[in-house]
């Protein structure tokens, strides 16, 4: 699985304001926004497009237009805060959404929902979820994307840690991974350090 270590100044700036302890809700999902923005972006860097042309006032101008299916698909519910970064960029994007749940003591992921669009086979998915710990949460969700019978998967994720990566490299091989970091490790209760927390706690306020 080629893991793409993303570095951009902006990037960056975005996620010590998501790191810090003492950044409230509001600073956290405009900071996920537009961290998410960056990833999207360069995660959707070689998405197919095709030559147009329009008419603009003062002559006819060549450009380019998006030519594949876009499907973007956040895991619930921190995932959340990453979708309308996407459908910003693509606003002719699919939408499936996928819920699971880590187990506070095993940390093991368990589905609570499911809900993907038809027709995936030769569509682009782009799996959100802003951290990757264990990688049980992102094991899971392309193994359900997968049984739609969608082969083009990549995923963007804020926060990434060793084991997270290398689970994800085993279990699928064939999905790009494009983050911005990848963290020390992960402590005794599987979050990652050091991380940001418990991001869909601190994105609404849960703490
Ligand atoms: C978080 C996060 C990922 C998962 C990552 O979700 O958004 O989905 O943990 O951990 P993993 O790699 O060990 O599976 P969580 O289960 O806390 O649910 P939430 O988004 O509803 O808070
Ligand atoms: N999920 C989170 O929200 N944070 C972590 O550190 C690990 C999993």
């Amino acid at each position: 699985m080629p893991v793409h270590v993303l570095d951009h100044p902006l990037m960056h700036d975005a996620l010590v304001t998501l790191r810090d302890l003492t950044t409230p809700p509001s600073e956290f999902r405009r900071s996920a926004h537009r961290i998410s923005l960056m990833l999207a972006a360069e995660a959707l860097r070689d998405v197919r497009s095709t030559p147009v042309t329009v008419q603009t006032v003062l002559a006819p101008a060549p450009g380019r237009k998006i030519a594949s299916d876009i499907v973007v698909v956040p895991i619930l519910r921190a995932g959340l805060s990453m979708l309308d970064s996407v459908l910003e960029l693509v606003p002719t994007a699919r939408v499936g959404v996928i819920g699971l749940q880590r187990n506070e003591q095993t940390a093991e992921a368990s589905e609570y929902y499911c809900k993907l669009p038809p027709h995936m086979e030769d569509s682009e998915v782009l799996l959100v979820d802003p951290m990757l710990a264990t990688g049980g949460s992102a094991v899971a969700a392309i193994e359900l994307i997968k049984a739609t019978g969608a082969r083009r998967i990549r995923m963007i994720c804020i926060v990434s840690a060793p084991p997270g990566v290398e689970v994800l490299q085993q279990a699928h091989p064939d999905v790009d991974l494009y983050t911005p970091v990848i963290d020390r490790e992960l402590n005794a209760q599987k979050y990652i350090v050091p991380g940001l927390g418990d991001f869909g706690d601190r994105l609404y306020g849960t703490v």
